[in-house]
């Protein structure tokens, strides 16, 4: 196969994964409305307790681990949680397809991926791009909840939303409290919440 045919056959497989999770969104949320948004949602405990104690509220984690979307699906389906979701892939694709209308007004992103070396820090979630690409798919007013244990990637992610143009530091209770599987192994860690303007 030569660069051409693996361009191609990377062009489809990334078609495929975009219609499917297309699908699955519009299934989840076929009239759009509100809802609450994990992104990386791992292992599903926090979101699990989440949706069980907000059972009026459509929840939807997504995460790119197939393994860790499994394990997720398997508890919110012992606590047979009908307001639950559990999605694998890229939280940059699903925005992308949300179906119009929907929009996230309570946003999670815990204990993401730190990328501490500099060269890799453009793999980071939390970048200006995202958090503009985010805001264009939730509510004015929503709540971005950001948590994590590198100080460095918190400081960063800080100076960001001091100046974006989208969202703006707030001093507001942390929503909902329940220890991840980081935030357990986790010596002590940095939380903030901006609200979309
Ligand atoms: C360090 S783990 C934290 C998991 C969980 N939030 C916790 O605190 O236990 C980061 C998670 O984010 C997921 N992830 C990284 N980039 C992602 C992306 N672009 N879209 C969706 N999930 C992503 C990874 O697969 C991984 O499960």
């Amino acid at each position: 196969m030569d660069n051409s045919e693996r361009t191609a056959e990377y062009r489809t497989r990334l078609g495929e994964r975009r219609d499917k999770l297309q699908a699955e969104i519009a299934a989840i949320l076929p009239h759009g409305g509100p809802f609450v948004l994990e992104v990386g949602s791992g292992h599903g405990h926090f979101l699990n307790a989440f949706a069980e104690a907000n059972p009026a509220r459509v929840c939807v984690g997504i995460d790119l681990q197939q393994e860790r979307v499994v394990r997720s699906l398997r508890k919110r389906d012992r606590a047979k949680l009908k307001n639950l979701h559990f999605l694998r892939g890229d939280v940059a694709m699903l925005l992308e397809v949300l179906p119009a209308g929907a929009l996230a007004d309570l946003i999670f992103v815990l204990f993401p991926d730190p990328w501490p070396k500099l060269r890799h820090h453009k793999h980071r979630t939390m970048q200006a791009h995202f958090l503009q690409t985010l805001a264009a798919r939730t509510l004015p007013g929503s709540h971005l909840c950001f948590r994590t244990d590198f100080e460095p990637y918190f400081r960063d992610v800080e100076a960001t939303l001091k100046t974006h143009p989208d969202w703006e530091l707030v001093q507001a209770p942390w929503p909902f409290e329940l220890p991840t599987v980081f935030q357990e192994r986790a010596e002590a860690f940095h939380s903030l919440i901006a609200q979309r303007r």
